[in-house]
């Protein structure tokens, strides 16, 4: 699909330091946007990235109704680009946007969004190994009415930018915390939906977590505060005997597409997975008895993150020497591998595009 197009006159990309890329910080050329009126989508388009112009009545700004992805495109190692997995996350987005009542961004419009901002901004795809353009697509309730109820006006935006690695650590073990305090979801509420207000619920408890040098907090179920569910901003594995466990996906954690890509390469290894309830006791115990050797986080911006230390409820767990560990180097280096052309994609997850 062909959308209007407005180029910015002078492009900024000569202006980023690509050899030093945070994450989130730095935005392409150009941004899509559709807006939302009169019960359907309006015309598309493309535009220089640039700042928009909103009411303080605006009801997001009070209500939250917004919902958001990440994905990521890659420079192959053939030529061109390659975008992970652009459908699971479009249809990821039809999800969250079911539940917080938006209406949905039909998938083949937002995969042609993808590929036509990703040409368009094919400069800004950095080369370096662990760096990725960042594609941030999100839906936001843009009527200017402080009652609350379901907007009947939005716009959908993608925004770009090219990233490093997501932690300070890069691909080196991060330590997580349990909040005594705190909890971020339970079932039936927003936990599986990509949102604001779950990222909105683990700002302090996360800020806290810092404080104390953790990089982020570990999230135990809400009603028991016994059972792993996810870390603030990725999936959590562990690694037991051999066997990968992750939670559950029972409404209260994020279907994480980095978690599934694991969970499919894994049983393609003839890794034993389990996907099952497991408890914080039982995570400290084995990690302490020596019989879970790893612990990974794994997300879009995080990639695969090895996890080091676990405290909880004044006891530290030292998994595995603080070192990474062999499955989350592989999985990494497996994962990566598919990402940048490197390695055969068994899964089509790839989806390749020519520039
Ligand atoms: C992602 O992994 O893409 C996320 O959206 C997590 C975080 C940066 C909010």
């Amino acid at each position: 699909m062909k959308f209007k197009t407005r180029k910015v006159e002078t492009s900024r990309v000569g202006t980023v330091d690509f050899d030093h890329l945070s994450f989130g910080e730095t935005f392409s050329d150009h941004m899509f946007q559709m807006d939302y009126a009169h019960g359907e989508w309006q015309e598309p388009q493309i535009l220089p990235f640039g700042k928009i112009e909103v009411l303080p009545s605006l009801s997001t700004l009070h209500y939250g109704q917004s919902v958001f992805e990440g994905l990521k495109a890659f420079r192959s190692a053939k030529g061109g680009i390659n975008v992970f997995r652009p459908e699971k996350h479009a249809e990821r987005m039809y999800h969250s946007s079911d539940r917080l009542c938006i209406p949905r961004v039909d998938k083949q419009l937002f995969l042609d969004a993808v590929d036509a901002l990703v040409t368009l901004d094919q400069e800004w795809v950095p080369s370096k190994k662990g760096t990725a353009l960042y594609i941030r697509p999100f839906t936001f309730a843009t009527e200017d009415y402080i009652g609350v109820r379901v907007s009947e006006k939005y716009s959908f935006f993608i925004i770009t930018g090219p990233v490093g690695a997501y932690y300070k650590e890069g691909f080196n073990p991060v330590s997580l915390m349990t909040s005594g305090e705190f909890v971020r979801a339970v079932r039936g509420g927003l936990g599986e939906a990509k949102t604001a207000a779950n990222y909105a619920a683990s700002l302090l408890p996360a800020y806290e977590a810092k404080k104390r040098g953790y990089a982020q907090v570990l999230w135990l179920d809400a009603l028991e505060e016994k059972y792993i569910d996810e870390v603030g901003t990725m999936n959590i594995c562990f690694v037991k005997d051999n066997v990968l466990i992750t939670p559950p996906l029972q409404g209260t954690i994020l279907p994480g597409v980095t978690r599934d890509s694991v969970l499919q390469l894994a049983r393609h290894w003839g890794v034993q997975v389990e996907e099952r309830r497991i408890s914080i006791d039982e995570v400290m115990s084995s990690i302490k008895d020596g019989s879970m050797t790893e612990v990974f986080g794994t997300g879009t911006a995080a990639v695969i993150s090895p996890v080091g230390e676990i405290y909880h409820r004044g006891e530290t767990a030292i998994v595995n020497g603080n070192r990474t560990g062999p499955l989350a180097q592989k999985l990494f280096d497996e994962i990566t591998g598919i990402q940048s052309g490197e390695r055969s994609d068994p899964f089509g997850w790839v989806h390749h595009v020519d520039i």
